[in-house]
Order: structure tokens, then C-alpha cells, then sequence
């Protein structure tokens, strides 16, 4: 008789190795493994072979990097999203992608059950459980590390006991996910946030004394608000985000560090490696400021906020979502051009910047020449626009003379009262 079946997102480490055996006993089922490349540069491959050593009964193996970039990471860009003005949200947006492969995969086996290796502390179960919760209701959630009672001594016990390869690096203190558009390192000293965080932590990022010297100029093509080109050569967005990754680490562009609010109520100490989140994000903003009008800026940056915390509070499928996207996407018709950026130690700056859509107008603007903007203008309008707080800022100063005055009155009422006093 054949079993039920589970499918375990396998990432091949420790943890979701351990797991997947757990899985078979525990719940006496059948693993199917799903392993996605979200851009993680790893091996694969092995890490198929592993699962299939390991007992599965099907292994799926997915490129999702086209999916994961255009579908989730340039939504991302256009809304300039950075989690309390620092983090990109990498880790926060492959999370709806990997629960609807499992949805997919848990579909196509027939299985009743999908399983994920998040803790209980974190966001990631939040972003996984409850697009798997919309997408597909009648499936079960499983997620081993809410339910078991292994610390990471029992977890290494059990892996050794079911033949179970523990990696020498075991000892790596450290959580780290991967994609393409950033890394976030967890964990071991991390923790201690009045501790700094060791070098050995930053991967993709170069030392700034390990930077070059020279800067680094680069030219980044947006279309509708996504980038297209890199020095005026077309490229896939993949490309793009690996190129961006690799250019910026060697600057030591990206690195990130910060005091975080998760979803669950905790505070946590985050660190991240962002080189392309950070150059094409300061780019996009720039090139955004050229092109929309100070009112579509202004109300955008709070919209762009709202979607930036529903993403990472694992709302991907609110309908709010779709509303502000519908929003976003409209402001982004006009973001079309190229934004020139200086990379150089550490820092990723705009320099120049063109578009077809440009609001600047050199011919009103410029100091240099005689232009039907009309200077005389300017008094009219500065009459009416600073009345109201012209009005008011002079009220209040002749109430406060007028209290003044009555101040004085009292200073003079004692010897009077005295007198009366006196008369009593
Ligand atoms: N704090 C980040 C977030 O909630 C990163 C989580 C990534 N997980 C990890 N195992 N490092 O999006």
C-alpha cells in the first residue's frame, strides 16, 4: 500500500535533512522533496542527491530565478521597498514564490501535507503559512521545529543515529538564506546587537580596505520603472541582479545592519548583504525624483511603505497588495532612462540621470538665461502662499505683546494693593 505523502521544502542542510527523516517516522509518510534556486549558488544538484540518499520517494528540483526576479523582486524595486528605511526585503520576498511551488508540487503528487524548516520566532512560517493557508486550504502545515524538542545538540544526536551526513561546518553559528536579491546572516554572536558583527559573516561584500581605489561608473537603463540595461546593453533581470551583486560586493557596496521589528512582536539584531538591492534602489529613486511630480513623490513614498510592510509581513496575498500595485505600477509608466551611478567604497551614488519624461526643464530652471518664467512671478506668489503663516505668526506676536503689557499691569497692581491693604 502506498503511503501519504509530504512535500518538505529541502534545502539540504542540517536542519530539513533531519526533518525529512522525522517526517517519515513521525508521520509514518512518504518525502517528496522540493528544492528551489532562488539564486542561492549552491549546488543542486548534490543537494538532489542528497535528498534521494536520504529515502524520498520524488525529488523536484526547480530554477524559479526568472520567476522569483521578475515576478517578486521588480514589483519590489518599483516600490522603492526597504523595511524601516534598511532592508530590502530579500528573504521576505522568495517566501510567497516557495509556497506556491509547494502548493504546485503537493498538487501534482497528491500529497496532503507540506512541510517548511521556519521556527517559530521568525516571519518566514508567517509568509509561508499563509499563502499556502490562500492558495490551497485543505493542505496541512507542517513545520517540525514549532513541534519537536530538539536543541541543536539533539538535532546532530538524531542526524547521526539515522546516518543522516552532518557537514563539518556545524559548527557555522550562523542562519544564512540566500537569493538574488540579497543574503541575511542570523544567529551565534549576531545576537549580542552590542556586539560588532565579525568579518567572517559578510560573503559578498569586500572590506572597504580590499576595495579598489579607483571608483567604478556604471550606467543603469530603467523601463517602466524596472532596470533593462546595464551600460546601454540589454540584459535578462537575472543577469542584471547577478552582475549588479558581484560589481557592488567588490566595493563593498550592500552591507547592511540593522535593529528590526519582526512580525511575531521580537526585536531582532539583522544583518545583510545587498549590493544590488542597494545600487539599483538609490538609482531608481533618483531616476523617480526626475520624473514625477512632487505630489505623486510625496503620496508614492507612503504607499510604497504600506507595500513594503505588507510584503514583509507576509500578506503577499492581501488584495490590498493588488490595489497598491495597481497604484505603483501607474506611477512607473513615466519611469523610463538611465541613471549613471559612482561606485566607490562602500557607497553607491547617482551622478547623472536622463529620461524622455523629464520634469526638469533647463530652459525654465537655469540661472544663465532669460525664460518665460516670468521672476516678477514670484512676489505674487510668495504673498499668497506664505499668508496663512505670515498671518498667524504675526497674531501670535501681538497676543504675546498684549500679555506682555498685562504682565507689566501686575508688576504695578502690588503697591496698590498694598495701599488697600493698608486703608483695611
Ligand atoms: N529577518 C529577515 C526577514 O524576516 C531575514 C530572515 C531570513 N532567514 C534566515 N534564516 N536568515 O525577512
Amino acid at each position: 500500500m502506498t503511503k501519504k505523502k509530504i512535500v518538505l521544502a529541502y534545502s539540504g542542510g542540517l536542519d530539513t535533512s533531519v526533518m525529512l527523516k522525522w517526517l517519515q517516522e513521525q508521520y509514518k509518510s512518504d518525502v517528496v522533496s522540493l528544492t528551489l534556486d532562488v539564486g542561492q549558488e549552491e549546488n543542486m544538484k548534490k543537494i538532489e542527491e542528497k535528498a534521494w540518499s536520504l529515502g524520498v520517494v520524488n525529488a523536484y528540483t526547480m530554477d524559479v530565478k526568472k520567476e522569483f526576479a521578475q515576478e517578486y523582486v521588480y514589483p519590489a524595486i518599483k516600490a522603492n521597498a526597504l523595511y524601516m528605511d534598511s532592508y530590502p526585503i530579500s528573504s521576505s520576498l522568495s517566501r510567497p514564490l516557495i509556497a506556491k511551488k509547494m502548493v504546485e508540487v503537493a498538487e501534482m503528487e497528491d500529497a496532503y501535507a507540506v512541510a517548511h524548516g521556519c521556527t517559530g520566532k521568525g516571519n518566514d512560517q508567517i509568509r509561508f503559512d499563509v499563502t499556502i493557508k490562500a492558495l490551497s486550504p485543505k493542505t496541512k502545515i507542517i513545520a517540525p521545529v514549532r513541534e519537536w524538542k530538539f536543541d541543536r545538540h539533539g538535532e546532530i544526536v538524531y542526524a547521526k543515529e539515522h546516518g543522516i551526513p552532518v557537514p563539518v561546518t556545524v559548527d557555522s553559528p550562523y542562519s544564512v538564506d540566500q537569493n538574488l536579491w540579497g543574503r541575511s546572516i542570523e544567529g551565534g554572536v549576531l545576537e549580542y546587537p552590542d556586539k560588532m558583527v565579525p568579518k567572517e559573516v559578510w560573503e559578498w561584500t569586500k572590506e572597504i580596505k580590499d576595495t579598489p581605489d579607483e571608483p567604478e561608473f556604471i550606467t543603469i537603463g530603467f523601463e517602466k520603472g524596472v532596470p533593462v540595461s546595464i551600460d546601454a546593453v540589454e540584459m535578462d533581470p537575472v543577469s542584471i541582479l547577478q552582475k549588479l551583486n558581484e560589481k557592488g560586493g567588490k566595493h563593498g557596496i550592500g552591507r547592511i545592519e540593522h535593529m528590526e521589528d519582526r512580525t511575531v512582536g521580537l526585536k531582532s539584531r539583522e544583518t545583510y548583504e545587498c549590493p544590488a538591492a542597494e545600487i539599483i534602489l538609490t538609482a531608481h529613486k533618483d531616476l523617480e525624483k526626475m520624473v514625477l511630480t512632487i505630489h505623486q513623490m510625496l503620496t508614492k513614498r507612503e504607499i510604497d511603505h504600506k507595500w513594503t510592510v505588507l510584503a514583509y509581513q507576509g500578506l503577499w496575498v492581501d488584495p490590498l497588495m493588488q490595489d497598491l500595485d495597481a497604484f505603483i505600477n501607474s506611477t512607473q509608466e513615466k519611469v523610463t532612462g538611465w541613471v549613471t551611478m559612482k561606485l566607490h567604497k562602500g557607497t553607491a551614488k547617482p551622478v547623472k540621470r536622463n529620461s524622455e519624461f523629464s520634469l526638469y526643464d533647463y530652459n525654465l530652471t537655469s540661472f544663465d538665461i532669460n525664460t518665460k518664467y516670468d521672476q516678477g512671478d514670484a512676489l505674487g506668489f510668495i504673498a499668497l502662499w506664505g499668508l496663512p503663516s505670515v498671518t498667524a505668526w504675526n497674531l501670535k506676536h501681538v497676543m504675546q505683546e498684549s500679555e506682555l503689557e498685562k504682565q507689566e499691569q501686575k508688576v504695578i497692581t502690588p503697591s496698590k494693593t498694598k495701599k488697600a491693604n493698608s486703608n483695611l
